[in-house]
């Protein structure tokens, strides 16, 4: 299950799951996205048999706790989800809704997974957290978004032991390219990309696929928890 999966990581992860034969539950707010996505990775889906999709907003408790209940057992569920609206700029510009909406979906939301998700985790089962570079570089006017992306991966490493053996983990983005930037990146998206691409050790801007790779390996590897994959391109070196 991933809830984010309608677009950008989230879905590039639901993409290379289903090529891989795996069933996939994407999971987020909007009707149209779900149904844009699904029929995205229906293309994919040689069977028809493996992608779902389900509505839910993740800051809700009792949209996540429906959530589960009516999907029932699951193997490894993912959080990608963000609303960034109205929590970056100067700290007196944002205000508390924008601030508290952005917590809600990278810090309260993945509370609320892993609190009604863990009765449904089939055994070897897992939970992985999306954070980002933010949390280490934080950006001048990005108070809200490096706080919450520190904030859950303190999280994670509480829950890695308080639902022991399911393990809890984190996937750390740098820059990468979705629609995020649609609006982030100003009226010029390729050259401010292209800019920031200059900036980094990798010498480009991530892709959806690089991040895909980095969630297989963490849901696959047993013995991994508690633990921050970064996958940013040397982000934090420079
Ligand atoms: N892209 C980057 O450069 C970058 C860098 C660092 C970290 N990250 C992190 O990586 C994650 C994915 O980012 P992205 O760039 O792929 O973003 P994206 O393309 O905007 O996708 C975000 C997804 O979250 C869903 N969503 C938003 N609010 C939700 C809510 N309240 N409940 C359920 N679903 C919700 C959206 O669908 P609906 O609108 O339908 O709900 C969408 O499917 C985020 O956590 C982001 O902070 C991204």
């Amino acid at each position: 299950m991933i809830i984010g999966g309608s677009s950008g990581i989230g879905l590039g992860l639901a993409q290379a799951l289903v090529r891989a034969g795996t069933e996939v539950t994407v999971v987020s707010r909007s009707g149209s996205r779900l149904a844009a996505a699904s029929r995205r990775l229906g293309a994919l889906d040689h069977s028809g048999a493996l992608v779902r999709t389900a509505a839910a907003d993740i800051s809700r408790e009792s949209d996540v706790e429906r959530l589960f209940q009516e999907a029932g057992p699951v193997q490894h569920v993912i959080t990608t989800a963000a609303d960034g609206t109205g929590a970056s700029g100067p700290i007196a510009t944002i205000g508390v809704e924008g601030a508290q909406g952005f917590l809600g979906t990278k810090v309260l939301g993945p509370w609320l997974v892993a609190k009604h998700c863990a009765p449904y985790l089939l055994p070897g089962g897992s939970l992985t957290f999306t954070s980002g570079i933010a949390a280490y570089r934080p950006s001048v006017s990005g108070s809200v978004v490096a706080a919450a992306n520190g904030a859950l991966e303190s999280l994670a490493y509480a829950l890695a032991l308080e639902l022991a053996p399911i393990r809890v983990n984190v996937v750390s983005p740098g820059w990468v390219d979705t629609p995020v930037w649609d609006t982030l990146a100003g009226v010029d998206r390729s050259a401010a990309l292209a800019a920031m691409a200059h900036r980094l050790p990798a010498g480009r801007i991530g892709t959806p696929a690089d991040l895909a790779q980095a969630y297989l390996a963490v849901l696959c590897n047993e013995f991994m928890t508690g633990s921050v994959l970064h996958i940013d391109g040397g982000h934090r070196l420079v």
